[in-house]
């Protein structure tokens, strides 16, 4: 019987339309998936969209809909993206579907009358966007600890989930399943996290104050917190989606694919609910790094978002796939930019791959190698001196290793692409273009070779690029051994960096030197230095431009103490228009740099006099 394997990704938000970050998941989810039916697997591919919460409720009021009629359109959207990027999911799952309500209540219903759920009255700091209480001491500077945003003090009585009786549990579990939780300093981060005591799980939400959630089942004043609704997902898809060929034997899954920003609610909670309600866990738990840009995590919020569908459309959805799959080692974080697409483009796909078709496909007409037999048996300069078969075994039991035990499909990429540079190498080292009119039927022979060669990493390639590398395939036209080749297929199009239009992510906009001549800089010597209270982050610093005096606030308080700043000689822009900081007036701006650590302030060489100006 194959072997099962069922993969996820998160639930997204329908609070917005899938980025980069959504693209990655779900491709990385596709590619695993297809390589593992490669591998011969019977695979059960889950993504979907999470519908319920305070989030979806705002967006859609933004959007003027009802809530279930902006989750619909917002799951047609999701979908139709997915389509455009080729990913073949076997459930879209969608959190108000009727029958995953029922699951979640009567996984409810059974841990409440096994008494692992209890009412309470509860105090605690409540942030709205991220539907979450914190206790006093999480809270960062009076704001929420995850987003920063104000946090409100609300007392209430609410549902608890009795998690911090399984803690010992789930350490023991971490420690006895090597493969949980990946990769392994992630591992340590989540047993870090589980030395401090864990608290019981607040599961539920007033209805008075969140009414867009699934009723508790023993108190329809309440929903269900939508974290607990959401994880329960990927066990209810095995119960309620037979219509795409689940059965309950697919649990448990084999893995969760998630961004480190969710390793709590997977890693922590979720193994804990599942035990408690009878299930085992998921086999592993993968988090994957973020995708960067030059101003931190890629998010709407950060403003620096690269939509999908606009790179796809530039050049192509597989492309957009291979880059992103090349590029990030799962588990770390990677930057993205257009000039960073188009270099890997190019280099990988334009030159390596989409030209060693055309060099083969040319030198095949020009020679016309189709009247002539192709004679494997042939031996001549162009005899190859290792077996085809065992070098694409010997790959395939490679990308197996990259794929199944490593989890990097950026390795089994390179692992085929060095075959493929190989070929052209080789290409190189026939050089038939300049003999090959000596002997036609064994250059054939060869080129039939590089055909099926390149055939077969066709093959390996396809999870990756599914709908390039088919099309490649047709056009070598391979039939018994023999290629049929159509001239003038170009895959993949060279990119002219010049003449491309980056989008405005991608690049740090340039100004005109007026522009910057706008900006009065100059060098101001520190003569007062103080905290600012109640702001852990700021000093308020007392300067002398050059005679004329002033206070700056300066959010370098956790590099510096204010005793070691004064007489120190720093960039100010002086005609920065002036504003209050935390009550505190602030008459211009200090020039630090900042590597996310710390802050460095500038400093000019020597004595630059103060109120000199910097050009
Ligand atoms: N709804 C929850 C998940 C519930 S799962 C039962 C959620 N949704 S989300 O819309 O915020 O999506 C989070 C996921 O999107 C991350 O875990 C990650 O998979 C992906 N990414 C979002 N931004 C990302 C980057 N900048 N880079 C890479 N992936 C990130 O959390």
């Amino acid at each position: 019987m194959p072997k099962r394997f069922y993969i996820t990704t998160p639930l997204y938000y329908v609070n917005d339309e899938p980025h980069i970050g959504h693209a990655y998941t779900t491709i990385l989810a596709d590619v695993l998936a297809r390589y593992h039916k490669l591998f011969g697997a019977e695979v059960r591919f889950l993504t979907g969209v999470d519908e319920h919460g305070q989030k979806i409720l705002q967006a859609a009021s933004a959007a003027g809909l009802k809530p279930q009629a902006h989750c619909d359109e917002m799951a047609k959207r999701y979908k139709s993206i997915w389509t455009q990027l080729s990913i073949d999911y076997d459930v879209f799952f969608r959190t108000t579907h009727s029958q995953h309500k029922s699951f979640v209540q009567a996984v409810l219903t059974n841990l409440y009358a096994k008494g692992e759920i209890y009412s309470a009255e509860y105090a605690g700091w409540y942030c709205t966007p991220d539907e979450r209480f914190w206790m006093e001491k999480d809270l960062d500077h009076d704001n929420c600890p995850l987003c920063g945003r104000v946090v409100e003090h609300l007392t209430e009585k609410n549902y608890f989930f009795k998690m911090s009786a399984y803690q010992q549990w789930l350490i023991d579990w971490i420690y006895t399943h090597d493969d949980f939780v990946q990769p392994l300093f992630r591992r340590n981060e989540v047993l870090g996290f589980l030395r401090q005591p864990l608290a019981d799980l607040c599961i539920s939400r007033p209805k008075e104050r969140l009414s867009w959630g699934i009723p508790l089942p023993f108190d329809e004043s309440y929903v269900t917190y939508v974290w607990f609704d959401a994880l329960l997902n990927y066990l209810s898809a095995t119960r309620i989606h037979p219509d795409a060929g689940f059965t309950p034997e697919f649990w448990p899954a084999d893995l969760h694919l998630i961004g480190k920003d969710i390793l709590t609610t997977h890693t922590v909670y979720w193994p804990i609910m599942l035990h408690a309600a009878g299930f085992e866990p998921p086999r592993t738990i993968f988090a994957h790094g973020w995708w960067l840009s030059d101003k931190g995590k890629m998010s709407k919020s950060q403003g620096a978002v690269v939509r999908p569908l606009d790179i796809a459309a530039k050049y192509s959805a597989d492309a957009f796939r291979y880059v992103l799959m090349r590029e990030m080692t799962p588990g770390q974080d990677t930057n993205f930019s257009e000039e960073m697409f188009i270099q890997r483009y190019n280099s990988d796909l334009a030159n390596d791959l989409g030209n060693l078709y055309s060099r083969l496909a040319k030198l095949w007409e020009k020679f016309n190698c189709s009247s002539h037999p192709i004679d494997d048996q042939i031996s001549s300069c162009y005899a190859i001196d290792t077996e085809l078969a065992s070098i694409f075994e010997m790959i395939f039991e490679k990308i197996k290793i990259d794929i199944n035990a490593e989890l990097k499909p950026n390795s089994a990429i390179e692992n085929i692409m060095i075959f493929i540079r190989g070929l052209n190498k080789q290409l190189e080292i026939w050089a038939p273009w300049k003999t090959g009119g000596q002997n036609i039927s064994a250059l054939g022979t060869s080129l039939a070779w590089a055909f099926r060669s390149l055939d077969l990493a066709a093959t390996l390639l396809k999870p990756v690029m599914p709908s390039k590398m088919q099309e490649l395939q047709n056009a070598i036209g391979m039939k018994d051994g023999i290629p049929h080749p159509q001239p003038g297929l170009n895959l993949f199009p060279r990119i002219d960096l010049k003449n491309v239009k980056m989008e405005s992510h991608s690049r740090v906009k340039e100004v005109s030197i007026d522009e910057f001549s706008r900006f009065d800089l100059r060098i101001a010597e520190i003569i007062g230095a103080d905290y600012v209270e109640g702001a852990a982050k700021l000093l308020k610093l007392q300067i002398d431009l050059g005679g004329e005096k002033r206070q700056i606030v300066a959010g370098i308080a956790q590099s510096y103490a204010p005793t070691e700043l004064i007489g120190k000689r720093i960039v100010v822009i002086a005609n920065l228009k002036p504003t209050t900081l935390r009550g505190v007036l602030s008459q211009g701006m200090l020039l630090a740099a900042g590597d996310g650590q710390r802050r460095y302030i500038i400093q000019p060489d020597g004595d630059a006099p103060a109120g000199s100006k910097v050009k």
